[in-house]
């Protein structure tokens, strides 16, 4: 079953200022990308840097540490210090609440 985790409101998040979150212990940033929001893994696999902190930009966020780059759509790691892609979790808008679901989270997977 699913369990919807509210983080945040809708007006917290803008194109360029994403928010933190944690569930269940899992640091998680949620991002809009062209008015969607996105909600990814938000540590840094490289070396724990908090990737909401981080410069985004197109759709991609550069992690604020030592500049890995990673799509935020898919998690998928783009270029820079070489680490896996990112996890990404199911997210959705209710009433003006941004919930994310902390059991599906998934690692992408190659076409
Ligand atoms: S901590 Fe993100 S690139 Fe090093």
């Amino acid at each position: 079953m699913t369990t919807w985790t509210t983080v945040g409101t809708r007006e917290q998040v803008d194109a360029d200022n994403p928010i933190a979150a944690e569930i269940a212990g899992a640091k998680i940033g949620v991002f809009e990308v062209d008015g969607e929001l996105h909600a990814i893994e938000d540590v840094c696999p490289h070396a724990h840097a908090l990737l909401s902190s981080g410069f985004v930009d197109g759709g991609e966020v550069e992690c604020p540490l030592h500049n890995a780059v990673f799509d935020i759509c898919s998690g998928r790691h783009l270029r820079g210090e070489p680490c896996r892609d990112l996890k990404i979790y199911p997210i959705r808008v209710v009433d003006r609440d941004i919930q994310v679901a902390d059991d599906q989270a998934e690692e992408r997977k190659e076409p």
